[in-house]
């Protein structure tokens, strides 16, 4: 799965595709829980060197090619398991503005990129996952474990069992995977490359970026409340989609870290919200 850690950086990962594109070597190479980094310079330019171990990467990599910068970090080069994206270069960052008190600044900003990502597009789409397999860790951790992770599950196959609005999407849109373009405005990387209800793709930035925002007091609901009214999203539908995904994010947690998280809290607030729990 795309959310286990990385294996330990090899140098020479990097090497093929420095001497295919030219790229000169521009900062620090770092290992992601997906795959390297590396800042590299292509024709002068800023970009971000991403060499991936995981094939369910490849989906995120060739969904990049197809929205070609549109709500999306520019391609400038791909192929195999490396994408050479534009750097970000702007100073401000998502995370940097919810600890700085502007929380529905980064909220309404996550929805604008949601929305460039989901605007249809001419060419055919790419091969892409579809949303219930994605989904299927959390049959199984329902069983194991119970408690809220059963109404998590029940409430994923509903939302599966009858899709609204489907299309292209990201799959992980949190406050770390929208990067400030500078004039480019703010674009998304690290896409997962899956198909399905739209309000899928507004459900993971409730448990970001970190605990303690996502669950500063009345945090939840106002964010409920924005992205209801920005994207379009009837309430319970999105708070449905909350519950499913932060079912999923807990079995996920679990099997990386054997703790399921602060994330148990805010299934517990959107099971409550829609009246399952007390
Ligand atoms: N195009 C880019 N410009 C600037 N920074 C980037 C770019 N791509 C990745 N990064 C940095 O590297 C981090 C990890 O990259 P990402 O593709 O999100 O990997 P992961 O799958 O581990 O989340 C990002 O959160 C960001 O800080
Ligand atoms: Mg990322």
């Amino acid at each position: 799965m795309a959310h286990g850690c990385a294996s330990g950086l090899h140098p020479d990962v990097f090497e093929p595709h420095l001497s295919a594109w030219a790229l000169t070597i521009d900062g620090e190479a770092f290992a992601s829980s997906s795959g390297h980094l590396l800042p590299v310079r292509w024709q002068g330019q800023p970009a971000m060197l991403k060499v991936t171990d995981e094939p369910e990467e490849l989906a995120g990599n060739r969904l990049m090619v197809w929205w070609n910068g549109g709500g999306a970090a520019p391609v400038l080069a791909h192929g195999g398991n490396a994408l050479l994206l534009a750097r970000a270069q702007g100073l401000d960052t998502l995370t940097q503005m919810v600890h700085q008190g502007r929380d529905d600044e980064a909220t309404r900003i996550l929805c604008a990129t949601a929305a460039q990502l989901h605007a249809p597009r001419p060419s055919p789409r790419p091969a892409l996952v579809p949303l219930e397999p994605w989904f299927n860790a959390l049959w199984a951790g329902a069983q194991t474990h119970g408690g809220v992770l059963e109404h998590c599950a029940s409430t994923a196959r509903t939302l599966l069992a009858a899709p609204r609005d489907t299309m292209v999407l990201h799959g992980d849109i949190h406050h770390g995977n929208v990067l400030d373009f500078g004039p480019a405005g703010w674009l998304a990387i690290d896409p997962k490359g899956l198909y399905g209800e739209r309000g899928f793709d507004h459900a993971n930035l409730f448990c970001n970026p970190d605990p303690e925002s996502a669950l500063a007091p009345g945090r939840f609901e106002r964010r409920i409340e924005i992205v209801a009214q920005v994207a379009g999203i009837e309430r319970q539908r999105l708070l449905q989609w909350v519950l499913a995904w932060a079912g999923l994010s807990m079995v996920w947690s679990e099997e990386d870290h054997g703790v399921p998280g602060r994330t148990l809290e805010i299934a517990q607030k959107a099971a409550a919200a829609l009246g399952l729990v007390d």
